[in-house]
């Protein structure tokens, strides 16, 4: 067997959302390396510069350097702010501006106008901040005037680290008790950097898998140092294309955080052999490098309660399914729906009209190996993990798949196509 190509995956795009962010919480001056450049966190950068906050340009490789306000020093902006494709930006945005006493308008592309926003409005509505539908029920635009809000006690239905975030940063700015809980630990980056920052978050998950988490205010965030991993939802994409390709590869500096390295479990199950090196900490994170090996896959069902640790994973799984002996089978994933696109839908659709076998259903998804890749074109719906799974697909079948919309990968993972090209090169 070759030696391993060596890749390394651009920042992760979750803790570079948070970094910018709580940097702009604290007082002092704070350091980022590492962050992301891609489009949903320009669309951070962008909206916190209009709040008052002087980030410089957003460049790889280069550390960020800025001071940040303090908590509630947003100033009120000029005019509405545009989120972009991003979901994390406006859902943790409407919580630090909740606890601001100002009103602000948020709204998005036409992918986050169709996207749920009652699961965070609702809790900080009950906590006494105020918001106005500006279109339609349930979605952007949204006006939100903050206020004096009361202690959050939130109990919610489904594990969401948007959630979650946003009413932790809404208690943390109103110097209020926050008290949550959820049926799966989400992604827990905003608490591992509040904690960096010396903020008092205690978290705690029982048996049944049930997660709870608490702050109690009182502390001024301390100014960041970090440095941003490389983001392990971007690395999924490059080791699947080394487990049923034919050359390995390795991804160095991953974030392994493990509420998010679900898919690493599952292609085990399915017989990958995934190993990891160099595991360390960093900035409270675990990183390491991993190396995926050309592997026998068989099929798998994955089950809901693995899906929060996987949930931006499916797509790519979608696309392992085809290279399978056997059958993926993805349960209890109805979040999917209401992603950046339909993923449920987009890739049960897609891959039908590619000649592979998958089927949809109502809160999942299930595809079948064994077919023919067949040539086609693939609408993306401006949904950038839709265009890199049908990348990775294109990779390994050789089938002549068309995008209509390649760059949207740039959302996520500048470079994506200059790196599957090498990649193929390499095999
Ligand atoms: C994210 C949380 C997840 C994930 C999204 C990023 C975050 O969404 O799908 O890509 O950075 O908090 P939910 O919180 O809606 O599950």
């Amino acid at each position: 067997m070759k030696e391993p190509v060596i890749v390394r995956v651009p920042g992760d795009k979750s803790i570079s959302h948070r970094a910018l962010l709580l940097a702009s919480l604290a007082r002092g001056e704070s350091r980022i390396r590492g962050v992301l450049t891609g489009a949903d966190v320009q669309s951070t950068a962008a909206a916190l510069r209009k709040l008052g906050c002087d980030i410089p340009a957003l460049e790889r490789d280069a550390e960020l350097c800025f001071r940040g306000l303090g908590l509630r020093g947003w100033r009120a902006p000029q005019d509405t702010i545009d989120c972009g494709n991003s979901g994390t930006t406006t859902r943790l945005l409407l919580g630090v501006l909740a606890a601001h006493p100002f009103r602000t308008v948020l709204t998005g592309d036409s992918s986050l106008r169709s996207r749920p926003m009652r699961r965070v409005t609702d809790p900080l509505g009950a906590a006494g901040a105020r918001f106005e539908e500006l279109g339609e029920p349930d979605r952007l635009p949204i006006a939100v005037t903050g206020g004096n809000l009361q202690p959050i006690r939130h109990d919610a239905p489904k594990a969401s680290a948007q959630v979650k975030s946003a009413l932790l940063l809404a208690g943390l700015n109103a110097g209020v008790q926050v008290q949550l809980s959820e049926p799966r630990l989400s992604r827990d980056h905003t608490e591992r950097m509040l904690r960096a920052m010396h903020v008092s978050v205690v978290s705690l998950t029982a048996s049944d898998g049930t997660a709870r988490v608490s702050l109690t205010p009182g502390t001024e965030p301390a100014a960041l140092d970090v440095t941003v991993p490389g983001d392990f939802s971007s690395a999924a994409f490059l080791l699947a294309l080394g487990l049923a390709g034919s050359r390995p590869l390795t991804v160095q500096g991953v974030g392994l955080n493990p509420t998010r390295t679900g898919f690493l479990a599952v292609v085990r199950r399915m017989g990958g052999d995934v190993r990891i090196d160099a595991l360390r900490e960093e900035g409270g994170e675990p990183v390491g490098d991993v190396t995926a090996w050309p592997s026998e896959l068989r099929g798998t069902t994955i089950a809901e309660d693995e899906i929060p640790s996987l949930i931006d994973e499916v797509p790519i799984l979608a696309v392992l399914g085809t290279q399978v002996d056997g059958e993926i089978v993805v349960q209890g994933a109805a979040e999917l729906r209401v992603k950046e696109s339909d993923r449920l839908a987009v890739m049960a659709n897609s891959l039908r009209a590619l000649g592979c076998d998958a089927e949809e259903f109502a809160d999942g998804i299930a595809v079948r190996g064994g077919l023919p890749v067949r040539a086609g074109r693939v609408q993306v719906h401006g949904d950038h993990r839709i265009a890199m799974a049908f990348g990775v697909l294109r990779a390994l079948s050789g089938a002549d798949i068309t995008l209509d919309d390649p760059a949207v990968a740039a959302i996520s993972f500048p470079g994506f196509w200059s790196d599957l090209r090498r990649l193929g090169e390499a095999r």
